[in-house]
């Protein structure tokens, strides 16, 4: 096993689909015999914009977790609760004087979210919180507390990464030491799967998602009614055919093949036809991690087990990193 350390988590507003899956589950299965992992349920991420409905986040932090434990994870893979690190808090208030306001509000991700969000951040963002401008100082601190060197995550987040990488840098270098190596993202051969109707993202709000504990009518059903065109014959069009190349590259993914080998594939079907080869073949590639699922669901103490397992691993972890950095800024009292 490497040296190297991977973190990566999700925030628990709702419970991981497909997307989440093909752009940064696999690589954490993948990984994982490679290098040390940590896969965090984010939960303090989820209340920046979720702080009124702590029950949401609450009942999402199992959802998330036994979507992650259903890939099968090692034992050695530590699977963590965000708060229950209290040093990613401490960690967040000094890398947060290493961060300008002006460079916060030109993050493309959070500029996207903001808008997507009127209804709580107002139509011009006058409603904005400092909680959430200020999530991607967070995100540095979850990374940084395990001095991870790589970051597996959709393209959707590449921004947050980068602007991890500045504040790491800064850091070192004004306190003339390496306490954080430089941390790398990774993106997955799928970084971006769109919704079901063509939207630029799967999402939970936007009704348009194939979600890990769908069974398989569910699957079945959805992609049925799922936007195709008029055209006559499959092609792969991305600029064109938004959604018919997504539900290819979805048949690509399930069947593990390129997607000029599943067009040849499909040659001569007609959507309908396509639709339902797609159905079955997702639902035989999803079908062992459907049954790990559900037993991970019909016995909840193997989650609490594991986060448990998580935290306190983690937390050991937390503890050396933050006793280097109190050494480096001056404050080892
Ligand atoms: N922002 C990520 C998301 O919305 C979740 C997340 C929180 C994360 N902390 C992280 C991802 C650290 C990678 C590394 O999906």
């Amino acid at each position: 096993m490497s040296n190297q350390v991977i973190l990566t988590g999700d925030r628990p507003t709702g419970s991981l689909h497909i997307g989440h899956y093909f752009g940064s589950l696999l690589n954490r299965q993948k990984y994982q015999d490679e290098y040390q992992t940590y896969i965090m349920v984010a939960d303090v991420q989820a209340l920046t914009d979720n702080w009124d409905n702590p029950e949401k986040v609450r009942q999402n932090v199992f959802e998330v977790a036994a979507d992650n434990m259903a890939l099968g994870l090692k034992s050695e893979t530590n699977l963590f609760i965000q708060s229950q690190i209290p040093q990613i808090a401490e960690l967040t208030v000094f890398f947060s004087n290493l961060v300008t306001i002006n460079r916060l509000k030109r993050n493309p991700t959070v500029k996207s979210e903001i808008e997507q969000k009127k209804d709580k951040f107002g139509a011009e963002g006058e409603s904005l919180t400092f909680g959430f401008l200020g999530y991607p100082i967070s995100q540095a601190g979850d990374i940084a507390i395990v001095r991870a060197n790589i970051v597996p995550v959709g393209d959707d987040q590449l921004p947050v990464v980068e602007q991890t990488q500045e504040i790491i840098e800064k850091f070192n270098k004004i306190y003339k030491q390496e306490v954080f190596p430089y941390p790398k993202a990774l993106l997955s051969e799928a970084p971006r799967i769109l919704g079901l109707d063509g939207n630029a993202k799967m999402s939970k709000s936007l009704n348009n998602c194939i979600y890990l504990k769908d069974d398989e009518e569910t699957t079945t059903a959805k992609i049925k009614v799922a936007k195709t065109d008029s055209h006559l014959e499959l092609t792969f069009d991305e600029e064109n055919r938004p959604e018919v190349s997504n539900l290819i590259r979805i048949y690509s993914l399930v069947n593990q093949i390129s997607v000029a080998e599943a067009v040849k594939d499909l040659k001569g079907l007609n959507n309908s036809a396509f639709k339902q080869k797609l159905a079955t073949d997702m639902n035989v590639y999803f079908s062992e991690f459907r049954a790990k699922r559900l037993e991970i669901i019909n016995n909840p103490h193997l989650v609490w087990e594991k986060l448990e397992h998580g935290r306190q691993a983690t937390l050991k972890e937390a503890e050396k990193t933050m006793s280097q950095l109190r050494k480096a800024m001056n404050i080892d009292y």
